[in-house]
């Protein structure tokens, strides 16, 4: 998930750019084929495990959570950490629809009229409200009134997607009314007020590609005028010294004046997704969008030249830094690893050979970071500034080529999610045998009594306890993406020549792109 927020955690020291070894690209990069010689499952079979274990994961949410927001699968409980509208039920429809779980799809579209979005008691989040619960039902209402209108036994159910967006949007639109249009993102819905005087760049960045289809699916430009107005203060960023490099920028915002209050930043949490749907927009709409798909050049060509950076104890590796001013910063996060898979989309709707091979090798860093752990799961944080290796960790680094910041695995998706790009660009199967092992490193240390659970530690065998939660995106991404790079062939695929019909949204949500 392009995907927010802090992260960055602890007392980072600071190193100058010049520190960052000469950006020369590994050559693997266009490896053959290496199938295994074994007698692993075809590529279907292994589908339909990916399908089991979507359904273990619904019937332990269904039994003991809904309509609550997610499972605890340890306890057999819930909470509603996202407004307790059904979340993890929204969040789940996409994928049970591309999975062609019937079942699934009309219990999900038999809740959703019933949902009543202008109600809750905890306060609203403008982005993560947009992807997960606006994503979602969009997603369905152009799978359901297109190529899988089948799998619906209610055709009123398809309608109220609309409607209820409808309804959502109309709900959360006044977070746009301040002085900029730059939208506040925490929202009280009960007095109508909002929190915060400042913004981020991956909140405010992040809106563009929901309300847009919303505003194309339903005929109100407004949806469209609004988050326009507030993407405009990102693609032209002030003051000039908020922009450190062209293309890349700071991260908070004032929603007063729409000026940048600083010049960190990155691929990282909290920018992330601005920079995805740069390219993204394209993919939706190449001439309405191309400004996007200009910025998204420059943030490329600047992250190659100025942040690549290879690891002292094994510089054959490509990770990209973050960077304070023009300061780099030797950290990355399992949430940055989306970048390999969006260098890759942006090379093949480009025509680029350039991006998709710097994509690829990005692909293959994130993969170290899987298979060098104890669980084969990746870290949320990792770094390899040689000058600031935590205790304990010096082989670690010798061997692996960055070390743990934070051990924890939350049910992300982002580095299966580049494995499929890559997939798909590539054709290369070697990306579908990496997907296989991680889904089966995921499915046995994350399982747990009624489903699927964050976990503590990747570097401890059997991953070092369980936090109790079961994310709603572990529906929406982690599974759909373990999926559709084993899955066969379909119109919301990812295409090999750069013409999609259906672009993702940040939380893996499949739209179908303008026009088609
Ligand atoms: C269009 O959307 C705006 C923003 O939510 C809303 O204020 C307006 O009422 C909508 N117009 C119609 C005709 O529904
Ligand atoms: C609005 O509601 C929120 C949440 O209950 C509260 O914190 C805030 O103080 C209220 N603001 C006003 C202006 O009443
Ligand atoms: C945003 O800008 C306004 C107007 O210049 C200023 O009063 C306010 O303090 C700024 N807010 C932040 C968080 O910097
Ligand atoms: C890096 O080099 C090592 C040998 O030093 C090799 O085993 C490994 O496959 C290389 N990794 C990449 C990503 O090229
Ligand atoms: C995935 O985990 C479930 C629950 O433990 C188990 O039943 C299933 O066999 C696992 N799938 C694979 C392919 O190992």
């Amino acid at each position: 998930m392009g995907r927010l927020r802090n992260v960055l955690v602890g007392a980072l020291p600071l190193l100058p750019a010049t520190f960052a070894l000469p950006s020369t690209l590994p050559n693997n990069l266009r490896a053959p084929n290496n199938r295994r010689q074994d007698d692993s499952p075809s590529a279907d079979e292994r589908a339909q495990a990916v399908i089991n274990t979507f359904r273990i994961s619904w019937d332990g949410y269904y039994k003991y959570a809904f309509p609550h927001d997610e499972l605890h699968p340890v306890s057999n409980s819930f909470s509603d950490s996202r407004n307790a509208w059904g979340a993890s039920a929204v969040d789940a429809l996409s994928t049970a629809l591309v999975m062609g779980q019937k079942d699934i799809v009309n219990q999900i579209l038999d809740y959703i009229p019933k949902i009543d979005y202008s109600k809750t008691d905890t306060t609203v989040s403008l982005f993560e409200t947009t992807i997960r619960y606006l994503g979602g039902m969009i997603s369905g209402y152009d799978f359901l009134n297109g190529p899988l209108a089948d799998l619906a036994e209610n055709k009123a159910n398809v309608d109220a997607l609309l409607k209820q967006s409808i309804a959502l949007a109309n709900t959360l639109s006044y977070a746009f009314e301040t002085p900029s249009g730059v939208p506040y993102n925490n929202l009280h819905f009960a007095n109508r007020t909002s929190d915060g005087s400042a913004n981020g760049l991956a909140t405010v960045g992040t809106l563009i590609l929901e309300w847009v289809r919303l505003a194309d699916l339903s005929g109100n430009k407004t949806y469209a005028s609004i988050v326009e107005k507030a993407e405009s203060y990102l693609l032209d960023p002030k003051p000039a010294s908020s922009e450190p490099w062209p293309g890349l920028v700071g991260t908070d915002i004032n929603v007063t004046t729409g000026e940048f209050l600083d010049a960190s930043g990155g691929w990282v949490g909290g920018d992330d997704s601005f920079y995805e749907y740069l390219i993204k927009m394209f993919v939706y709409d190449s001439s309405r969008y191309s400004a996007l798909k200009d910025r998204w050049i420059l943030a490329a060509d600047s992250t190659i030249e100025h942040l690549t950076s290879h690891p002292q104890s094994r510089p054959n590796l490509t990770f990209v830094a973050a960077y304070e001013g023009q300061t780099l910063r030797l950290i990355s996060q399992h949430l940055a690893c989306f970048d390999g898979g969006n260098f890759i989309l942006g090379g093949q709707v480009l025509g680029k050979q350039a991006y998709i091979d710097y994509g690829l090798a990005l692909v293959d860093g994130c993969h170290e970071t899987y298979i060098q752990t104890a669980t084969g799961i990746g870290p949320e944080v990792f770094g390899w500034d040689p000058n600031n290796i935590p205790n304990g960790q010096t082989e670690f680094f010798q061997k692996a080529g960055f070390y743990i910041s934070n051990g924890n695995y939350q049910l992300r998706p982002e580095v299966i999610e580049s494995w499929y790009y890559a997939f798909r660009a590539t054709g290369d199967t070697k990306y579908q045998d990496w997907a296989w092992d991680a889904y089966l490193a995921i499915n046995s240390t994350t399982h747990v009594g009624s489903g699927y659970s964050s976990i503590e530690d990747v570097n401890v065998k059997g991953g070092g306890g369980f936090n109790d939660f079961q994310e709603s995106f572990w529906f929406a991404e982690v599974l759909k993406y373990s999926y559709l790079i084993q899955a066969p062939d379909a119109e919301w695929q990812i295409s090999k020549d750069g013409k999609n019909k259906w672009v993702f949204n940040t939380e893996a949500h499949p739209f179908k792109v303008a026009g088609s």
